[in-house]
């Protein structure tokens, strides 16, 4: 636990429990016997440079304080605290994370650089995926992100058929197939604990249908129209808005929607029925990052440089959806990049994942057992 005052700060941290010790066999959380060796409060004082006590001290400490509530019970009951100064502390660390520095960057740029060999891996085993399960994908994406880092960053999302238009889909139990897309939402946690946020939706045959193709393009474009709208000064919504206009228009295209500015229309919005979900969030230690930062500086504040942020526009036509064309129902697709705002043009940690149609083809091509 870190004790911040007058501007001083201390690590307070369990120490060594090696076989000097009894807590070595009786310790379950701490104890070597157990967890095998940890680190020194010297170790962790040099490494982060920032004094360190033993944890036991903690409970010499009382007084005021604002504390991170959520994460130690122990904690909270040690000092007298007030629910809306700790609410204002969790809040300033949110906002503290919005901007990354160049440290912060490269560990992103890490975690994404894991990302692309797991999802290299998942193209190079789809045969085992199509004998068994979307949970071949899962297991084979979460084998190299145990491997290169930490773990994954969040439970990935293996969504082949209609499963892509659930959301959320973590069961990940379902078949395979030849003909139909597969959503494939994963990130690598890297070993500083900064998560990728990635997402490719790919012809499991390797090539797409025209009509899944046509769904991909547009797609495609609106991630174009939202990735250019990643500029310092921008609305934080703007890459948002860039894309809604993109697909509004082409549902109109797909024959899904009659009247694109009608649909946009603030008091109509048909077109979220198709669309679901906001098209950004923050990135970095948490996969949604900064979610407790104020609206104002956040979701309704400008893009800095140093902010990072996702770019996700989808489109999801559900099986049982009447008002789309049949050949559209179940087909899901969204594309999901990991973009830094900078003074200049926006970055994008993952572009080494091709995303245009004619790209994913390719690349999948050389990758296809
Ligand atoms: N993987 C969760 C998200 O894209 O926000
Ligand atoms: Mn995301
Ligand atoms: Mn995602």
């Amino acid at each position: 636990m870190l004790v911040v005052y007058n501007g001083k700060s201390v690590l307070y941290q369990a120490p060594v429990m090696d076989r000097s010790t009894p807590a070595f066999f009786t310790d379950r959380v701490y104890g070597e016997l157990w967890v095998g060796p940890r680190p020194s409060l010297e170790w962790t004082q040099a490494l982060l440079g920032v004094e360190t006590r033993p944890l036991e001290e903690l409970d010499k400490l009382s007084g005021k304080a604002r504390v991170v509530r959520g994460h130690d019970p122990r904690v909270e009951g040690l000092f007298e605290t007030d629910e809306e100064a700790d609410a204002e502390l969790t809040q300033f660390l949110s906002e503290l994370r919005l901007v990354k520095d160049e440290h912060e960057v490269a560990q992103l740029q890490d975690a994404v650089d894991a990302t692309v060999k797991g999802f290299e891996d998942v193209v190079r085993q789809l045969d085992r995926a199509k004998e068994t399960s979307e949970r071949w994908v899962e297991g084979v994406f979460g084998l190299r992100a145990r491997v290169e880092g930490n773990d994954v960053g969040y439970g990935s999302i293996c969504a082949a058929g209609a499963h892509a238009c659930t959301l959320h889909w973590t069961d990940n139990d379902g078949p395979v197939r030849d003909g139909d897309l597969a959503l494939l939402d994963m990130g690598v946690e890297n070993h500083e604990l900064y998560t990728a946020d990635v997402t490719r939706t790919l012809p499991i045959s390797g090539t797409f249908s025209p009509r899944q193709r046509q769904v991909y393009d547009l797609v495609f474009q609106a991630q174009e129209a939202g990735i250019a709208a990643c500029r310092a000064g921008a609305d934080f919504l703007d890459p948002h808005r860039a894309a809604m206009q993109v697909l509004a228009h082409g549902l109109v295209e797909l024959g899904v929607l009659e009247d694109a500015e009608a649909a946009l229309a603030e008091d109509q919005q048909l077109y979220r029925r198709y669309t679901l979900h906001g098209v950004s969030h923050m990135l970095g230690n948490d996969v949604h990052d900064c979610a407790h930062a104020r609206s104002e500086v956040y979701r309704k504040g400008p893009l800095q440089p140093g902010y990072v942020l996702t770019v996700e526009p989808g489109l999801y036509f559900q099986p049982d959806d009447l008002t789309v064309p049949e050949d559209l129902r179940g087909i899901g697709v969204r594309i999901e990049d990991d973009i830094v705002v900078t003074d200049g043009d926006p970055i994008n940690l993952s572009a080494a994942l091709p995303r245009d149609a004619d790209g994913v083809e390719a690349w999948m091509a050389g990758l296809l057992p």
